[in-house]
């Protein structure tokens, strides 16, 4: 049974946002300003990406009005590390949640740092029932500290460490935790193509607990050959939407009873581009899920 004021309770009970588009607010293209000013028809909340940041946000912050809805996505909390991270970012996750005042915090199932330093790589989750303990114990105590819930979403994979099936590992992380999650189908398909299954990005997925998803990611990717295989990487608003995420939000939309959001990263794009995502992602919705859209189920 499901406690009322659990972190997934609490997601659960937030409206539909719609389709929406993933900015940071430190880049100039594109111009999270712009997309509002000139295109706020295009899209209908954002999430909001800070590189982790908490020091430099008011200003940027503050130029997002509140009728906006707006998603954050954190980074820094390293919730499949082998302890809980430190605690600055923790508080930093912290500051950011009551100045954006979102319904739920996106953090990456992955490692950024080591020993304090930033990687840039994202050290996916290891798939293994050891690593699965310490990430519930991570997220358990993340949420008896944050005032507002988070969603751990699936990172991307260049090489996979475990035996655990990620959809079932996510799953059991969601329910051991009480915990939505996102699932970006991007890097759910990064996942398939490390295992050899690059052709059938669904393999596996009735592993994954559907109920638990509140929000979907797509991003713009290319995929490299790499010794006899392929890896994908992400390019975010730099790149097209690969066919198979498109094939994955088709086959899933009408599966996930509790989705409230559907999230392109546009990093990297023109706005002309990144209203254009939208604009392709939207009607693939609208074609196969479209009573979602009016917030409806
Ligand atoms: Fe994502």
């Amino acid at each position: 049974m499901i406690s009322t004021d659990s972190p997934f309770a609490r997601v659960c009970a937030a409206p539909v946002l719609g389709v929406g588009l993933g900015i940071d607010v430190f880049d100039t293209r594109p111009d999270f300003r712009k997309l509002i000013k000139h295109h706020r028809a295009g899209f209908d909340f954002l999430e909001v990406y800070t590189r982790g940041n908490w020091a430099d946000v008011d200003k940027p912050f503050a130029q997002i009005p509140r009728d906006v809805p707006r998603t954050y996505h954190h980074e820094g909390l390293d919730p499949v590390g082998p302890a809980l991270c430190p605690r600055p970012p923790i508080d930093g996750c912290m500051k950011n949640q009551k100045l954006l005042a979102p319904p739920w915090t996106v953090e990456e199932l992955a490692v950024r740092h080591i020993d304090g330093r930033y990687t840039d790589f994202f050290f996916p989750a290891i798939l293994t029932p050891e690593s699965l303990r310490a990430t519930v114990a991570n997220v358990r105590q993340l949420h008896a500290l944050l005032p507002g819930p988070l969603l751990p979403e699936n990172a991307p994979y260049e090489f996979v460490v475990g035996d655990v099936h990620l959809c079932e590992w996510m799953t059991q992380l969601s329910h051991q935790a009480d915990c939505g999650l996102v699932l970006d189908l991007g890097h759910l398909w990064s996942y398939q193509l490390c295992m050899g299954h690059g052709d059938d990005p669904l393999h596996g997925v009735e592993k994954l607990d559907l109920s638990r998803v509140i929000e979907v990611h797509l991003a713009g990717a290319r995929v490299e050959k790499y010794h006899g295989g392929r890896i994908y990487r992400d390019l975010h608003g730099a790149g097209p939407i690969p066919a198979p995420s498109l094939d994955l939000l088709r086959e899933l939309l009408p599966r996930m009873e509790n989705l409230k959001a559907v999230t392109i990263e546009v990093e990297d794009a023109t706005e002309d581009r990144a209203v254009a995502q939208c604009a392709q992602v939207r009607q693939v919705v609208q074609q196969h899920r479209p009573q979602w859209l009016l917030g409806k189920a």
